[in-house]
C-alpha cells in the first residue's frame, strides 16, 4: 500500500489554495475533534510550517502529512533552534499500516537537511509510545509553555506538562538544556 503513495517534500510558498484545501481535508478526518478548525484551506494549527511532507493517491488525495518550522525556543534560559514538528497525520483508513513510519522516516530527513540542533513535538499522551518507537525522546519532567489559537484566532498563553519529545538532529540528545521550554510562539 505505502509503495502506491507518492512522497514530496513541499515548501510553504509552494503550495496552492487547492493543495491547502486537500491537506485541510485529510486533517479534519485524522483529527475529528478539530474537524471544525480544518475547514476550507485552514490547514495548520497554530505556526504554518516551512516545509511539509506529503503523501498523495494517483488522484492528488491527500494520505499523510506533517509541517516542520525551524525556530529558537529557549529552554532553561538558552536558545535552542529546533525543527517544531506538527499537524503529524496518516487519513484514518490507512493508520495502522505503515503510512506513519514512512511519513515520520522522511521527517526524520527533512530535519537534518535543515541542520537544527533537535526536533521537537508536543505529543498528546496516547501518541507518546508511537513517537518514542520511531526514534523520539521525551523530555523528563518538562514543562512547555506556547501559545494556542482560540476558533476565533486569538493567541491565548498554554502551557502543557509532559509530552514534549525532543530527537537529535546536529546536536546529541544530552546537549538538550534543563529547564522549562518557552517557545514564544505557537507550535506548528
Ligand atoms: C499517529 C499516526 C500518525 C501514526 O501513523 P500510522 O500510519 O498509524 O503508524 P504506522 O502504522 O506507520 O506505525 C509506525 C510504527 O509505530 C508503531 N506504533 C504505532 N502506534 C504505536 C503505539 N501506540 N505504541 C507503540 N508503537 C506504535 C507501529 O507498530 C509501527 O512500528 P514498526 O514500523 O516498527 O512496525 C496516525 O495513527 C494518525 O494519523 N493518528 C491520528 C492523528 C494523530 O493523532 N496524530 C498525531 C498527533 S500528536
Amino acid at each position: 500500500m505505502t509503495d502506491d503513495i507518492r512522497w514530496e517534500v513541499v515548501e510553504e510558498s509552494a503550495l496552492s489554495l487547492p493543495d491547502h484545501e486537500a491537506i485541510a481535508a485529510m486533517l479534519g478526518q485524522a483529527f475529528p475533534d478539530w474537524s471544525h478548525w480544518y475547514v476550507g484551506g485552514r490547514d495548520y494549527a497554530g505556526m504554518q510550517p516551512e516545509r511539509r511532507v506529503v503523501g498523495r493517491d494517483a488522484d492528488g488525495v491527500v494520505l499523510a502529512h506533517l509541517g516542520i518550522r525551524r525556530m529558537f525556543v529557549t529552554v532553561g534560559g538558552e536558545d535552542v533552534l529546533v525543527g517544531d514538528t506538527g499537524i503529524v497525520a496518516v487519513a484514518p483508513g490507512l493508520q495502522g499500516t505503515g503510512v506513519g513510519r514512512e511519513l515520520l522516516d522522511r521527517a526524520h530527513a527533512v530535519l537534518e537537511g535543515l541542520r537544527v540542533a533537535f526536533g521537537l513535538l508536543g505529543a498528546g499522551e496516547d501518541r507518546i509510545p508511537f513517537y518514542a518507537h520511531m526514534g523520539w525522546h521525551e523530555v523528563e519532567g518538562a514543562v512547555g509553555t506556547f501559545s494556542a489559537f482560540t476558533a476565533d484566532g486569538v493567541g491565548v498563553t498554554e502551557t502543557e506538562q509532559g509530552g514534549w519529545m525532543i530527537r537529535p538532529v546536529a546536536a546529541r540528545l544530552e546537549d538538550w538544556p534543563t529547564g522549562e521550554i518557552l517557545l514564544n510562539g505557537q507550535q506548528v
